[in-house]
């Protein structure tokens, strides 16, 4: 499970964190509370504010970090059952969340993108407040009762329902919250086998690598993949 906080060391700011974080930083955009800017039905009456936003933090102009790497690190493994994100920069994919042939002109040329055909505004990829969640989600249904681990990284366990599926592995399964402080169900209902490694996410994600043994794997995986991203900026 993972949030905003992965996506920090990449340049992206996250949500709550005091002062940097991105509800902090709003007051240009002219909106009634922060969370507006990720509400559908506030995007349908004034969808400028979100389109500024994303010209600032738009795909493509971050790249992933030790965090991301090391769940793609899991993934070739075959030790990761799924991963749940709420992030919407893409870097868990490697790939932007817009058709950026349709959107970037616009976005960046400060114009709200619209259909060419039906000249609807595009909404991008991404669930909006007051949107239902994707099929998919319902997967956790079934996948968090078979889970012999739960990794939390860089979230404050603040919206639900993403937040409760904190607590949807079984009783005796061990989870490793990464984060710099101690959120959600960790604090105020924490079990016998939970593990908080407080701190920065990258430091921690670091020293998880050295006691796996794959620190070597890993400088190689992430050597391999800014190769391959260094050829497509160029
Ligand atoms: N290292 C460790 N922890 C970090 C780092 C870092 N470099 N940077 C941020 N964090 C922690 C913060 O301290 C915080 O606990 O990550 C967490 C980020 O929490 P939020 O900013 O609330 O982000 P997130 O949990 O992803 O928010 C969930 O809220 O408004 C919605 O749509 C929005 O998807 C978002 C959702």
């Amino acid at each position: 499970m993972v949030g905003a906080g992965i996506s920090t060391p990449s340049g992206i700011p996250d949500f709550r964190s005091p002062g940097s974080g991105l509800y902090s930083n709003l007051q240009q955009y002219n909106i009634p509370y922060p969370e507006a800017i990720f509400e559908l039905e506030f995007f349908f009456h004034n969808p400028k504010p979100f389109f500024t936003l994303a010209k600032e933090l738009y795909p493509g102009n971050y790249r992933p970090n030790a965090t991301h790497y090391f769940l793609r690190l899991l993934h070739d493994k075959g030790l990761l059952l799924r991963l749940y994100t709420q992030n919407i920069d893409g870097l868990e994919r490697g790939e932007p969340l817009f058709p950026l042939h349709v959107t970037s002109a616009d976005v960046m040329a400060d114009r709200v993108p619209c259909c060419p055909v039906c000249t609807g505004i595009v909404k991008p990829d991404i669930v909006f407040f007051g949107e239902p969640l994707p099929q998919r989600f319902l997967l956790h249904v079934v996948d968090f009762p078979m889970a012999d681990l739960l990794l939390i990284l860089g979230t404050s366990l603040e919206v639900e329902p993403f937040a409760s599926l904190s607590e949807a592995v079984g009783s005796s399964v061990p989870r490793l919250l990464i984060n710099r402080d101690l959120v959600g169900p960790f604090t105020w209902r924490p079990r016998r086998r939970d593990v908080a490694q407080l701190g920065d996410v990258i430091h921690s994600v670091e020293r998880l690598v050295e006691l796996l043994g794959w620190t070597e794997e890993m400088q190689d995986l992430v050597q391999r993949e800014t190769g391959k991203l260094d050829g497509r900026d160029r």
